[in-house]
């Protein structure tokens, strides 16, 4: 498999395998440049595990990866990849400072930038008033605050933000999403992995659902698109060629002896659809629709894993 210049991430058949366990199963993504794309789902879903896939940090037992065009782990490209970690630990020796400023220095970047940049991007996370203090005595949130930091600090072509939001105070969570529309706005890709609903929805323009090693469900979330609709008829008389005739809108079509069930992407068709059922000799008694909110299909897919 070779990659395309308009995916900033593109996997095909990733999968990993600890000891007899599939941590990640046949994971086949494509991600545009510039979006924001969420990967939710509970705790062990393989969330970190394919975004260390991803970095070239995990081997995989199987698949291809690209991250910008190059294989993952590729290391000419790593200068222009930003990393927050779930579980980072960090030199803590270090003040806030000299801390985002290694990090800074790893992806090349000259003294005089990040003499300019530093103090920019600690004041972007609310850490100024904290930038000369050892990192040793922040809290988890501060800590989360600076590993944002050193993600954002060289503007990366693309950043990979795992749980970003943990122990971050619900000014820090707007904070983070403020900061990750700048980055789309920049130009940046963000990957963010979260197993909470609110977090991406807010924040994505896309969003894979992960269960058991396995995306389970993909959602365009960007403003314009109709949410999908789901339909129930209530109708009696609905022959198997009728039926076949509904595909012209609708998809997901089930029937049994008193429903239609059916799925629309806007309910502008339903007129069409009522009058080729009566004109087809259905008798039709209701017709219901219900929107499928991402919530929905999260509590569909979370089960009792909700409370994660
Ligand atoms: N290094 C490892 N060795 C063995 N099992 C692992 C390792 N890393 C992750 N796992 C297992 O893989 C599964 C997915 O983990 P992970 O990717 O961390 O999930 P998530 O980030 O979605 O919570 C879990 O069952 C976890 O226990
Ligand atoms: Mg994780």
């Amino acid at each position: 498999m070779s990659p395309s210049a308009d995916y900033a991430i593109e996997t095909h058949n990733l999968r990993k395998v600890f000891g007899s366990h599939v941590a990640v199963r046949n994971l086949s993504l494509s991600v545009p440049r510039g979006e924001i794309f969420g990967f939710l789902g509970p705790n062990g879903a393989g969330k970190s595990t394919s975004i260390k896939m991803l970095l070239g940090l995990v081997r995989p037992t199987s698949g291809d990866s690209f991250v910008l065009g190059a294989a993952s782990g590729d290391v000419a490209i790593r200068r222009r990849i930003g990393f927050l970690p779930e579980d980072f630990r960090f030199y803590d020796w270090l003040t806030a400072t000299e801390l985002v400023q290694l990090h800074g220095r790893l992806c090349g970047m000259t003294n005089a930038k990040l003499r300019e940049r530093v103090p920019e991007v600690i004041d972007l996370v609310g850490l100024s008033q904290h930038q000369d203090r050892r990192v040793k005595g922040f809290s988890k949130g501060m800590l989360q605050r600076i590993g944002l930091a050193q993600a954002l600090v060289h503007e990366p072509d693309i950043v990979f933000l795992d749980e970003p939001t943990s122990g971050l105070d619900p000014m820090g969570r707007l904070m983070v999403r403020d900061i990750l529309r700048a980055e789309r706005d920049r130009g940046a890709t963000v990957f963010l992995n979260s197993h909470l609903l609110s977090e991406i929805e807010v924040t994505c323009d896309r969003v894979a659902f992960i269960k058991n090693g396995e995306v389970v469900v993909t959602r365009d979330l960007s403003a314009t698109l109709a949410e999908e609709v789901r339909v129930v008829v209530d109708a009696r008389h609905v022959s198997q060629q009728t039926v076949a005739g509904l595909t012209r809108w609708a998809e997901g079509i089930d029937v049994d002896q008193e429903h239609l069930r059916f799925r629309v992407r806007s309910t502008d068709v339903l007129p069409d659809i009522v009058r080729y059922l009566a004109a087809s000799g259905a008798d039709i008694f209701a017709v219901t629709q219900e929107h499928v909110s991402l919530e929905q299909i999260f509590v569909t897919i979370m089960g009792e894993d909700t409370s994660l």
